[in-house]
């Protein structure tokens, strides 16, 4: 397929008739039609409670529910046992915190990084206030990478949870060399792919981590959908996140045992119609492709860095080698609130503010930045519309 952002860009009702340039797609990113027509027809022709009704309806809604497990295990190369439904990322760091991180003994470590977002430090920081274990971070260079040689790797350290990309700086970390290195001190590698998964080709068996955690909500699917991929051996062994139905297998008056994964993590009705529409985005996505949708993000990513520093008078935070569709800045005079709500004039949408990052931002000697982030139905023509806004802006201050 010949990709091109502005066909792409009509198969969103949102943008249809109108003159919005999104450019928060590190918050949420848009729906296309066929998304919105894969809820809409399972609550309108299949809506029963899955893995439950014995009847046709019910066997139908499992059906697509199931289907839409195995399309998310395909997508990310891993068997569908291993694929667990959650509401998203944060939930899916919060069940591993709450399992694995339970089992953490003081004088352990888990090893995270200054540049993570607040939900892959602080399910960390919980858990290491329950059981003793201590919190370390990795560094960050000045250019926003990892400070490698800094990271503190050591026969303490049991956990490690790391992000497949920053949300605030684009970098792309090197999760196959960090997977090796937290498996050389006996740890656990796990991957926040929040910025991942929706932006380039994922196998998890390639990047050698044991968990990845994503949210269907950024890659074109509905909101309350998540995955919490995990290898097998680690799943058996974990206690469950949650109690109630489905996740069990006999449960007595005194006693419970338990279903096999991934139900065993399961609990309750699951999210199923948004499920199907996590399906409905992945039969999207890999229509365009994985490599197709990373490489127009390159490129209009760079697009926009050079349109940036054309204006002149702003600072860039990140600059590193390898890096997403993220660019996170501040406008000399200008607060980033401020330029938000010009922006807004213009029907423009960026995000501002802290990114849920606190740490990061202190390191960057920031409380806020403005960011710009891309997707698939961004083009050349969203970024020149919002450096013409922000030439007018800056000629106001
Ligand atoms: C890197 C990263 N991790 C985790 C999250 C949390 O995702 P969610 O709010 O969908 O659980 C986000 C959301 O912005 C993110 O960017």
């Amino acid at each position: 397929m010949n990709f091109s952002a502005k066909e792409v860009k009509k198969d969103f009702p949102i943008f249809k008739d109108s003159n919005l340039v999104y450019l928060d797609n590190a918050a949420t990113t848009q729906k296309p039609q066929a998304v919105l027509d894969a809820v809409e027809s399972l609550y309108k022709e299949a809506n029963a409670n899955v893995h439950r009704a014995l009847y046709s309806l019910g066997s139908d809604a499992t059906e697509r529910f199931e289907n839409s497990r195995k399309k998310v295990a395909n997508f990310i190369g891993a068997p569908s046992k291993e694929i667990i439904f959650t509401s998203g990322t944060t939930e899916s760091i919060n069940l591993l915190a709450r399992t694995l991180g339970d089992t953490l003994n003081s004088g352990d470590e888990i090893l995270i990084s200054e540049m993570e977002h607040h939900s892959n430090i602080v399910p960390w920081q919980m858990a290491a206030k329950r059981t003793g274990a201590s919190l370390k971070y990795i560094p960050i260079t000045e250019s926003g990478e990892l400070e490698l040689e800094n990271a503190d790797f050591n026969i303490k350290t049991k956990i490690v949870s790391l992000t497949h990309m920053s949300n605030v700086l684009g970098t792309i970390n090197p999760i196959e060399e960090l997977s090796k290195r937290a498996h050389e001190v006996g740890a656990i590698m796990i991957v926040d792919g929040a910025q991942g998964v929706p932006h380039m080709a994922v196998n998890v068996k390639d990047l050698g981590c044991d968990f990845y955690a994503f949210s269907g909500h950024k890659m074109l699917a509905p909101t309350g959908i998540g995955v919490l991929w995990g290898k097998t051996e680690h799943l058996e062994e974990m206690d469950p996140f949650m109690g109630g139905g489905e996740m069990i297998d006999i449960v007595s008056m005194e006693s419970s045992t338990w279903n096999e994964i991934p139900y065993k993590f399961e609990a309750g009705t699951p999210n199923f119609a948004q499920a199907v529409g996590l399906g409905a985005a992945i039969d999207y996505l890999e229509k365009i492709g994985m490599d197709e949708i990373q490489n127009h993000e390159k490129v209009i990513t760079q697009y926009a860095y050079n349109a940036l520093n054309q204006i002149g008078g702003l600072k860039i935070y990140g600059s590193a080698k390898e890096r997403g569709g993220v660019i996170s800045f501040n406008v000399d005079g200008i607060h980033p609130y401020d330029l938000a709500q010009f922006l807004n004039e213009d029907n423009i949408a960026i995000r501002v503010g802290h990114h849920c990052a606190q740490p990061l931002l202190k390191t960057l000697g920031e409380t806020a930045t403005a960011r710009m982030s891309f997707y698939i139905y961004n083009d050349e023509l969203d970024v020149d519309k919002f450096c013409a806004s922000l030439e007018t802006i800056k000629g106001y201050f």
